[in-house]
């Protein structure tokens, strides 16, 4: 099923359920040593599936429903099965603020894997056009919730030992941070954050970054105020004219694929600034760019 949620669309199946799983992975030609997302209609049904300490409940508490997903120890009976987990002794969970999802959620009752409804190294889908154009074919089922307010896909946060930053979101560090202490980085080690390695989030057209000057053929996105002409052979998308980041996260990939579709030698983009939500943005970018894997 297409599932809409507040983030991106999700490709979304019965996380019970290894076939349901398998043809999930399959869809999105996802390698499956890269774990999925267990989705729950709330905190109480997160705990069935997932062992919550005291720091996972505070921000539970305080971040559900919405864009935060939470990687704990696995709970012994849980119904998320071993594939969806990729066979790891944790799991991630995490409580969507979108109407559509968490109608779906309550009524299905058990954890729904969902991951973001792209193949497998593509920009996510934040309309459901794009979601029924990137995995489409295999959801029997796909579910109009409009665009997807946030538009960049959840926060992840391990809490397995000291509390980690697997991937920056719409819930920023400094939010986690107020309520938590201190986020250590991502380890490079990929089996403690799988979705880390590869090319991730990209268009077809190469990618350049902090580009203030772009040239003739190029796609460029910009940010904020125009401050001068459009240079001559240039297309242009603004991210946000009024500078704001969160516009800017909403429309990143519908941008970027909009960018990509005008067939340009190569997208360039505008500095983002590095506060708030724009660690999220440029994480995001910095992938599309093939800068870190
Ligand atoms: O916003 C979102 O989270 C969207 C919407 C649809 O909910 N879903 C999403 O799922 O982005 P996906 O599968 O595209 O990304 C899940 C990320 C991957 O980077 C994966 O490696 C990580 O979560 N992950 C899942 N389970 C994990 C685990 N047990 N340990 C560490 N990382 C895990
Ligand atoms: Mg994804």
């Amino acid at each position: 099923m297409i599932l809409p949620t507040e983030t991106v669309y999700g490709l979304a199946g019965d996380a019970a359920t290894p076939l349901s799983v398998a043809a999930i992975y399959s869809a999105k030609g996802r390698p499956q040593f890269n774990p999925l997302i267990a989705h729950l209609a709330d905190l109480a049904s997160a705990e069935k599936v997932a062992q919550f300490d005291d720091r996972a409940r505070k921000l539970a508490q305080a971040f559900w429903p919405g864009p935060l997903t939470l990687v704990l120890p696995v709970k012994a009976g849980g119904q998320v099965c071993d594939l969806a987990r990729a066979g790891l002794d944790t799991v991630a969970v995490r409580v969507p603020a979108h109407p559509v999802a968490l109608a779906v959620l309550a009524a299905f009752g058990g954890p729904v894997v969902a991951p973001s409804a792209n193949q497998s190294g593509r920009p996510s889908p934040t309309t459901l056009a794009d979601a029924v154009a990137e995995t489409g074919q295999a959801a029997q089922v796909a579910l109009e919730g409009g665009s997807c307010r946030v538009g960049l896909e959840s926060t992840v946060v391990s809490l397995l030992d000291e509390p980690r930053l697997l991937r920056p979101g719409a819930v920023t560090r400094a939010e986690i941070e107020a309520l938590i202490g201190p986020l250590s980085e991502a380890e490079a080690d990929a089996h403690r954050s799988p979705g880390r390695m590869t090319r991730h989030y990209a268009p077809r057209a190469p990618v350049r970054l902090n580009v203030l000057s772009p040239l003739p053929g190029e796609a460029y996105l910009a940010f904020g105020p125009a401050t001068g002409p459009v240079p001559a052979g240039v297309t242009v998308w603004n991210l946000s004219p009024s500078a704001s980041l969160s516009e800017a996260a909403a429309r990143l990939f519908v941008d970027l694929r909009a960018a990509d579709a005008s067939h340009p030698t190569a997208i360039s983009v505008a500095p983002i600034p590095q506060s708030g939500l724009g660690e999220a943005i440029n994480d995001r970018l910095a992938r599309a760019a093939g800068w870190i894997g």
